[in-house]
């Protein structure tokens, strides 16, 4: 059975692996079962009530209650036990673990570009370690794409103007592919890389090497970590002269991950899409007691550059500024 899976499904290797196709092998078994079932139904009663064999007429028509509640019922609980199922399998996918290993993932026509914390840049290529969660943070420079790497089971839209996210333990170390599951133009079908899943050491080597060779160029701002580059922006734009205490607009002091409150009385926490949604469409949410002054950046600052922003304003808490 593993083996016919596997002519579909590649080999997994994340700690999605077991649950994901064990759901989908039971989903397979039960549909591909039913319908067989059913069409072996058909062929019994087409053969056996055919109306040359004369058999309909020696059964009066009667109501099978019971058969009836239970080919309701039954198939009900099943339902249910699959949604139950899916929703089990779905919700741990979706619950990207805040303390994950951080790279920032980039789609663009065509190719994908990945950023370690350390500012370590990729194209079509990702570096991690294996057994460690790995949170991905992903947005595009132009259409919509979709990340999505097989062997580990995920796959996640990737939107101009939004952050969307994803997260893995990979299991295994090798040479896994990454794909784009979006028709997103000409050579969509070209815009893959692959995943090479290391040794924690092999890693912590890999990246102390690629680290040396993004600092050597100075005096670049597309260099360095996203972090030094949002500090870069934020001096350059003079964020300060405005975000500061007492000043025109709202501190940025702690203020990632705290609810905000607006001039419409509505409220959200201040993730990741709240930050870049403040800097490139500010009028969006007001923040209550501050006047709608804030000139929008978008189309001023790169996706990378916003990116580093949000990452530089992520870390603004205690006395800076
Ligand atoms: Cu990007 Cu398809």
């Amino acid at each position: 059975m593993m083996n016919l899976f596997h002519l579909i499904f590649p080999a997994a290797a994340s700690t999605f692996g077991t649950p994901f196709d064990n759901f989908s092998i039971f989903l397979l078994v039960l549909c591909g079962g039913t319908t067989f079932a059913i069409f072996c139904t058909i062929f019994v009663f087409i053969v056996k009530y055919h109306h040359t064999t004369g058999a309909a007429e020696q059964f009066p028509l009667r109501k099978p209650q019971v058969l009836e509640y239970a080919w309701t019922v039954i198939p009900l609980g099943i339902f249910f036990f699959l949604f139950w199922w899916g929703t089990r399998v779905y919700l741990q996918i979706e619950s990207v673990p805040a303390q994950g290993l951080p790279i920032f993932v980039m789609g663009k026509q065509w190719m994908w570009e990945l950023e370690h914390t350390g500012g370590q840049k990729e194209i079509n290529e990702l570096h991690v370690p294996v057994g460690r969660a790995v949170r991905l943070t992903m947005i595009s420079q132009d259409v919509i794409h979709s990340f999505y790497i097989p062997a580990f089971r995920i796959k996640q839209d990737v939107l101009p103007g939004r952050y969307t996210y994803l997260w893995f333990t990979a299991t295994e170390t090798g040479r896994f592919r990454i794909l784009c599951s979006e028709l997103c133009g000409t050579n969509h079908s070209e815009m893959t890389g692959w995943v090479t899943v290391m040794e924690p050491t092999d890693y912590e080597h890999w990246l102390e090497q690629n680290a040396s060779v993004a600092g050597s160029i100075p005096d670049h701002v597309d260099d360095g970590s996203l972090v030094e580059l949002g500090r870069e922006i934020f001096e350059k734009k003079q964020c300060v002269s405005c975000h500061s205490k007492e000043g025109r607009a709202p501190s940025l002091i702690g203020v990632y991950g705290h609810e905000q409150f607006f001039e419409d009385g509505t409220s959200a926490k201040a993730d990741d899409n709240y930050l870049l949604e403040s800097i490139v469409r500010p009028s969006a949410k007001i923040v209550r007691g501050y006047p709608d002054i804030m000139p929008s950046f978008q189309g001023q600052l790169t996706d990378r550059e916003v990116r580093g922003l949000v990452e530089y304003i992520k870390t603004l808490s205690g006395d800076q500024l």
